[in-house]
């Protein structure tokens, strides 16, 4: 068999290790060949494209970003006609036939398990491995690039600690998560923040200025806010300079703020994404070799299984009240906006 594998929206830590992974299974067990596609699913149109053999994906292990390059390029525009649509149907399928690919892996967050569900309605024959630092992917328990995200951002959280404390000040923290507030929470209980605002739960900023009074009429030298860039603010502000600003206004206790931004998503993936990446990208080739198309790699407590991209698509996985982190953190007193 031939098979090809493409990488497609944001990067995140354990690609590369999941492309390693699919290979070294797909090629020393079940003889597979693979070709790299660049540049995401732009690479089925322009066909540039890279052979991978067991040498060339050996040192990837622990590397960050994708070495056959990313893009958020659709294979279907929203807004594409049907006439459209059906021409970019045919370059595919065109494509495809002349790569002679019997299967393709495509590896990305949500955007990609939607277009890869098209993919697979047009007859091709499709395996996906999530993959986001946003975790946010329904259908699995985690995705990889999550734990390292979680851990730079807890790195991050701890270095505030000590000079929020020495300027007696509140912190402000604004980590990655637009729809989902995965990293904030899990940093967020990890570093010992005192307050965790998510997209999915509202807030009050009056309710939280009184939260950190409270905690320095009681001794606290410093209070940590650990704030997901998607929270809803006014007039679309920017999560953490909004949150500063109100917080300093309504407390009149200096605040400053932090924001994370990439670094969240680049680097050395920790040694659980390295591993999860490789389980994931050995499934895939298995998945392929059993003929077992049309399906997301998923992780289910500590096995690794799979789904069917049609129970995926259109999903998201968002934090819930009852979340039983969000639940034990408010019992140990973090408050989470209200
Ligand atoms: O990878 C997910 C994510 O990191 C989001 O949390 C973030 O807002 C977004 O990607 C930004 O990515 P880009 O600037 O590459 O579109």
């Amino acid at each position: 068999m031939k098979i090809g594998i493409l990488t497609s929206g944001g990067d995140c830590p354990g690609i590369n290790a999941t492309i390693r992974g699919v290979c070294k299974a797909a090629i020393n067990h079940y003889g597979m060949e693979v070709v790299g596609i660049h540049g995401g699913f732009q690479g089925l149109f322009e066909g540039e494209t890279e052979q991978l053999t067991s040498m060339s994906v050996s040192g990837l292990l622990n590397t960050g970003g994708t070495i056959l390059g990313t893009s958020r390029e659709k294979p279907f525009k929203k807004k594409a006609t049907e006439e459209e649509k059906k021409e970019r149907t045919r370059l595919i399928i065109e494509n495809v036939k002349r790569m002679g690919l019997d299967a393709i892996v495509c590896i990305g967050g949500n955007g990609t398990q939607k277009s890869a569900y098209k993919l697979s309605k047009i007859g091709l024959n499709i395996v996906t491995v999530p993959k986001t630092i946003d975790n946010d992917v329904w259908g699995t328990d985690q995705t990889f690039g999550f734990d390292t995200a979680v851990t730079i951002a807890t790195e991050a959280i701890d270095r505030l600690h000590s000079t929020a404390s020495s300027h007696r000040r509140v912190m402000v923290i604004e980590v990655m998560g637009h729809k989902a507030g995965w990293i904030a929470l899990h940093s967020g209980i990890a570093g010992g923040g005192d307050i965790i605002l998510l997209p999915e739960l509202d807030y009050d900023i009056k309710a939280i200025s009184q939260v950190i009074l409270d905690r320095f009429k009681k001794g606290h030298t410093h209070t940590i806010i650990v704030v997901a860039e998607g929270i809803k603010t006014l007039n679309g502000r920017k999560a953490g300079e909004y949150v500063a600003e109100q917080i300093e206004f309504e407390t009149g206790i200096e605040t400053r703020q932090t924001v994370l931004g990439y670094v969240q998503r680049g680097g050395s993936p920790s040694a659980f994404d390295r591993i999860l990446a490789t389980r994931m990208g050995s499934h895939a080739a298995e998945l392929i070799a059993r003929k077992d198309y049309g399906k997301m790699v998923c992780l289910k407590g500590n096995e690794i299984t799979s789904i069917k991209l049609s129970d995926v698509n259109d999903k998201l996985k968002l934090v819930t009240e009852d979340n039983d982190f969000v639940v034990q953190g408010k019992r140990i007193g973090i408050c989470f906006g209200k």
